[in-house]
């Protein structure tokens, strides 16, 4: 025997909730806790412009063969346009190295990789609180891992002057892990003012930007919610962005991402992008071509790109609009109470305050999970189930 001494796996805080999820028995179960968006209904939608791009993937037939290591050079291209806008200096500069990868977390987890090689002495600062699983992802990758200042629980919003000032105290060439729109876990967003004040500091304490770019679409807009890519491109800061079309696209399983790196000039860009392959061949060798199919004809196709826009459009109007109901019905419910950040924070995600023993509560006498933190994903909600979790809400609260 080999691995008799390995310690157990305590499983991932938010896959195993919602792997309880799905085996609880009890009718009636509502699935607040991992960050995907239910439609209406209750189901995971599939697209039609999705379906569309399939259905023309079928239709022109052809083989599959591996991708280059960096990716469809098609989905490379549109992932660049949908994050700076057609004709950017960056991109006619030719300093932006763009990989397709396994998902934005693949694209993380090579960033990651890469920087614990050639930036090797710089740590890495993530909010606090961020998603679960950066910290694994990037202490895991040999980086040191650290905090700065971000959600105020006593306001529901955000940390603004404490986060920049331990910003500016970072020791230089540190990496900084920023959520472009819709923060997981807690809904609290940089406003653009905001981001404009972060510029100055980022560049003067020569910080190395990481921008986690996983919700694209559910803030303000598709094109909105890209401006902070947009200001520190502009800006002229080099920088890491991955992003995802999981959420965006609903195409969770198909592990479409994409990392890019913003560097210097285009021979730097070439140099990184040497080097990410590099990292990506003794990873996993080479990306997903059905995820690339799908996401570089939805993103350039001209009948299939306004039809993805208004899904998009939709899919965010569903969950302000679940937002307003639940603020609205909670508020009803226990009177004298703040619930205003379920309007003021964006996105699939609310930090709910409630704490872990409240938490366990919903789950265990009303079925309602949520995330050990008091995440919730709004995206869950819907007109069948957003009474009875007010409900059950007010009841742990009471
Ligand atoms: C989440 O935060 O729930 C999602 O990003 C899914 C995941 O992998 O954790």
């Amino acid at each position: 025997m080999f691995f008799q001494h390995l310690e157990p796996y305590a499983g991932d805080p938010i896959l195993s909730l919602n792997e309880a999820y799905q085996a609880d028995p009890r009718p009636g179960k509502i699935n607040l806790s991992i960050g995907i968006y239910f439609d209406e209904q209750g189901r995971i939608p599939n697209l039609p412009s999705v379906q569309a791009a399939e259905a023309k993937m079928l239709a022109a037939g052809g083989p599959k063969p591996y991708l280059p290591i960096e990716g469809s050079a098609a989905m490379r291209a549109a992932v660049q346009t949908l994050l700076l806008g057609a004709d950017h200096p960056a991109l006619a500069a030719g300093r932006v190295a763009t990989l397709q990868t396994v998902g934005s977390s693949g694209g993380l987890r090579v960033g990651a990789d890469f920087l614990r090689r050639w930036l090797p002495g710089s740590g890495i600062w993530i909010s606090d609180p961020s998603w679960d699983n950066h910290r694994a992802m990037f202490e895991g990758a040999g980086l040191t891992v650290n905090s700065y200042p971000y959600y105020d629980a006593a306001t529901g919003g955000l940390r603004f002057e404490a986060m920049c000032q331990t910003l500016a105290g970072l020791p230089k060439r540190s990496v900084v892990l920023m959520h472009v729109c819709c923060h997981n876990p807690t809904g609290v967003d940089l406003s653009p003012a905001q981001w404009q004040q972060l510029v100055p500091i980022l560049r003067d304490r020569e910080l190395l930007p990481y921008l986690d770019l996983a919700y694209q679409g559910y803030g303000d807009g598709i094109e909105e919610d890209a401006y902070a890519v947009r200001l520190l491109a502009q800006a002229g800061l080099s920088m890491f962005v991955a992003n995802s079309f999981s959420k965006s696209m609903s195409v969770y399983g198909e592990r479409a991402g994409a990392l890019s790196v913003f560097c210097a000039d285009a021979d730097e860009a070439q140099l990184v992008l040497g080097q990410l392959k590099a990292t990506v061949r003794r990873n996993y060798s080479s990306p997903a071509i059905h995820a690339a199919g799908i996401v570089s004809r939805i993103l350039v196709d001209p009948e299939l790109r306004p039809m993805w826009e208004a899904e998009v459009n939709g899919m965010r109007a569903r969950i302000q609009a679940m937002r307003r109901r639940l603020h609205a019905v909670l508020s009803a419910r226990v009177p004298g109470r703040n619930f205003d950040y379920f309007l003021t924070q964006r996105g699939m995600f609310s930090y709910t305050g409630l704490n872990p023993d409240q938490v366990a509560r919903l789950r265990d006498e009303f079925a309602v999970y949520l995330v050990r933190s008091g995440r919730m994903c709004v995206a869950g909600l819907n007109e069948g189930n957003v009474v009875q979790t007010a409900e059950a809400m007010a009841a742990v609260l009471a």
